[in-house]
């Protein structure tokens, strides 16, 4: 009886990836959410396998609560956590804005955000971890997080978002170094560009949809095996299949949906 942590799994990637694992009637996955009365995508599922607990994965005691909650339930061990929660503020800030406070309030957010909640999330579960059969570790990133992608686009869009998903890769390659002997495998994945739009709360402002086009744009220029995004399920799927081939020997990779460092989108 495989069992899984997801968080950030009220829509979106979360969601999907919670979706396709429960369609398995042997797995146990444990939803996280930020507020359970919002998950009503996860509650709709009505699976017997899913378990919906509230954490909001910037507060560790939050986290450490729903820790303790999956171990009552599966006698202290877990076998998978996919620490997928986080999510871009998109305000178009720069490297160069003028204006410190706003970079430092962005990069703090951001980075609370993308790369501390990790942290928080995989230490309130590596006890758990370390009794379950897999011990297996996938922090969702960005192709953002990514020097080359960087270089290669010519981006400077998506300023502290970037630097917070490259700092959650750094991350992800510590806890691969200092885990590897006890058999642990951690892996740094992006999950391509999905349209997760199905389940947004609420319609994208004029600001982020600019945005989002300016994205697109430059990865139809970049890339030229892309052709649009891909659906949250699509994404999750992939991703999956990464998770569930990923070696010991490869931990602390960076990697995309393709299982490689090459090809992004
Ligand atoms: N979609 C893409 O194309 C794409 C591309 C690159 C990377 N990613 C990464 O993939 C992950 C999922 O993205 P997504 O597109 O599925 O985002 P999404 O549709 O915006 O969903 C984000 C999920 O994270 C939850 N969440 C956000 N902050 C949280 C917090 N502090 N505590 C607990 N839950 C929190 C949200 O819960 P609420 O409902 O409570 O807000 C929601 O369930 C993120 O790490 C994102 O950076 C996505």
């Amino acid at each position: 009886m495989p069992s899984y942590v997801v968080t950030g799994a009220t829509r979106g990637l979360g969601l999907a990836f919670v979706k396709q694992l429960s369609a398995d009637s042997q797995n146990t996955v444990f939803a996280i959410v930020r507020n359970k009365s919002t998950a009503t995508h996860l509650t709709a599922l009505s699976r017997n396998n899913i378990v919906v607990l509230e954490a909001d994965v910037t507060d560790a005691k939050a986290l450490n609560l729903a820790a303790a909650e999956v171990s009552e339930s599966t006698g202290g061990t877990l076998d998978y956590l996919i620490n997928n929660a986080g999510g871009s503020t998109m305000l178009g800030l720069t490297a160069t804005d003028p204006t410190p406070e706003a970079i430092e309030e962005d990069l703090l957010q951001n980075f609370k955000w993308n790369t501390i909640s990790a942290v928080h999330s995989t230490n309130a579960f590596l006890p758990l971890l370390k009794e379950g059969t897999t011990k297996k570790v996938a922090c969702i990133t960005s192709g953002f997080g990514g020097l080359d992608v960087t270089l290669q686009t010519g981006s400077a869009a998506q300023f502290s978002y970037s630097v917070a998903k490259a700092a959650l890769n750094m991350v992800v390659a510590k806890y691969a170094v200092e885990l590897k002997p006890e058999g642990f495998v951690f892996l740094a994945l992006s999950p391509g560009m999905a349209d997760t739009s199905s389940t947004a709360v609420s319609p994208m402002s004029d600001k982020m949809m600019a945005q989002v086009h300016e994205i697109m744009s430059m990865a139809l220029k970049h890339f030229p095996d892309f052709k649009g995004p891909i659906t949250p399920e699509e994404s999750a799927r992939m991703q999956l299949e990464v998770i569930h081939q990923w070696k010991v020997e490869d931990s602390g990779a960076f990697v995309s949906h393709f299982g490689n460092n090459k090809r992004w989108l």
